[in-house]
């Protein structure tokens, strides 16, 4: 992980990375897609908002989820920074900073597989849903590689291989070659254990066995074959409501987030596997203490007014907050009413500009639509822009 460098506003130049979004289809874009979450944005949000920017400009996303904004940055060639609360958003996060080759990554695993005295495998999981999902060879490379991220995770490498493990852990067999190491599974979010064991056992689905140093090589290859040019930035794993922003070392000129939709509650439970990976127990987390409250609209907003307030405090006057927010339908919350709200409460010089409709999940290709979220009533999705008047 790259560290925070000195910031400078001296020079107004305009960026040197891409002017353009490659071709979505581009292998410099490949990365984006290492591995699925939760609401994300489509990776166009961030890079069209950063249009503007210049050389020097430093990127915060206070929700910065699987990092769409810190890999929209580093294609504009600018520093940035990440928050989140969730462990796997901070892991995929930080992978899309890493600058690594593949074989890399691949020798690493190699490595981690072939230790002579791996010693025994700590923490090995037991019960239907393991014997079910992974093959007995496959879940033992699973844990060995595991313990061993778990113990070290520093080095580009390292968090680049954590990145490709969670991209690769769940997901539907192909007929060929296998990309994902377990039994039929979504590939967006962890279906729970009694309802996989459910429908495995109904479909009599065998779980594969899968070389984990193969699959781990394809992705590799697959995702950082073209990376862009390496900027710098980190990712902090915290809640954004209580972290010390000043402990960022940065000052920055643009925040560009999309916090929780209210109502969205299910960011640890629907990635349970994945959390299970990064060091999380091995069944369902219904972890929600470090999330933005979802306990009214009132604490939501509160919560929120305090995001941006911290947000501010390390902003440069002029910086520019461009937000995409939501509220699933079923809340029946106005998510305009909510940011001006939470803007207003924040009272620290945060100044709306224009207020989007950016449609519902039922208009185009949406992610939540993906993610199931949206299964009767859509989720109404705006973008805001405002600017720091201090
Ligand atoms: C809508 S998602 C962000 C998705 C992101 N834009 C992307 O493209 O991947 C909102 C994120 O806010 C995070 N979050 C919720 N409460 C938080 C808090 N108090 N501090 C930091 N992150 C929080 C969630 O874990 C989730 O990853």
């Amino acid at each position: 992980m790259a560290t925070v460098v000195s910031v400078s506003r001296a020079r107004k130049e305009p960026t040197t990375g891409f002017r353009r979004l490659p071709k979505l289809t581009a292998p410099v874009l490949r990365l984006n897609g290492l591995a699925p979450y939760y609401t994300m944005f489509p990776i166009t949000f961030p890079f069209t908002a950063l249009a503007n920017a210049e050389q020097g400009d430093w990127v915060l996303d206070p929700f910065c989820g699987r990092g769409t904004t810190i890999l929209a940055a580093r294609l504009r060639g600018l520093a940035s920074v990440g928050i989140d609360s969730n462990p796997v958003a901070g892991a995929i996060a930080s992978s899309k900073l890493a600058q690594i080759r593949p074989r890399e990554v691949i020798r690493l695993a190699k490595e981690i597989l072939d230790d002579p005295k791996p010693g025994p495998v700590r923490d090995l999981p037991h019960g239907d849903f393991w014997d079910l999902c992974y093959a007995p060879r496959t879940l033992r490379d699973v844990c060995r590689i595991r313990n061993y991220l778990i113990e070290n995770c520093s080095t580009r490498i390292e968090i680049a291989l954590r990145g490709v493990m969670l991209g690769i852990l769940h997901g539907p067999q192909n007929a060929k070659t296998p990309t994902y190491l377990s039994n039929q599974m979504p590939r967006t979010y962890s279906t729970k254990p009694v309802s996989a064991v459910r429908y495995w056992r109904k479909n009599k689905l065998k779980p594969p066995e899968i070389g984990v140093l193969d699959a781990i090589s394809r992705r590799a290859k697959f995702s950082f074959q073209e990376v862009p040019d390496s900027t710098p930035g980190k990712v902090v794993l915290g809640d954004s409501r209580t972290f010390n922003f000043a402990q960022l070392g940065a000052k920055f000129s643009w925040v560009i987030t999309s916090p929780p939709y209210y109502g969205m509650r299910t960011y640890f439970p629907d990635h349970w596997l994945r959390n299970w990976f990064v060091g999380g127990p091995s069944d369902v987390e219904y972890r929600t203490a470090d999330q933005l409250s979802h306990h009214g609209e009132d604490q939501f907003i509160t919560d929120l007014a305090t995001v941006w307030k911290q947000s501010a405090g390390v902003c440069f006057s002029g910086a520019r907050l461009v937000c995409r927010f939501g509220a699933l339908g079923s809340c029946e919350k106005n998510p305009r009413d909510m940011v001006r709200r939470s803007l207003t409460e924040a009272g620290c010089g945060w100044k709306i500009k224009t207020i989007r409709d950016a449609g519902t999940s039922k208009q185009g290709h949406r992610q939540c639509e993906q993610f199931g979220t949206s299964k009767n009533v859509p989720l109404d999705e705006i973008d805001v822009y405002a600017v720091l008047e201090l």
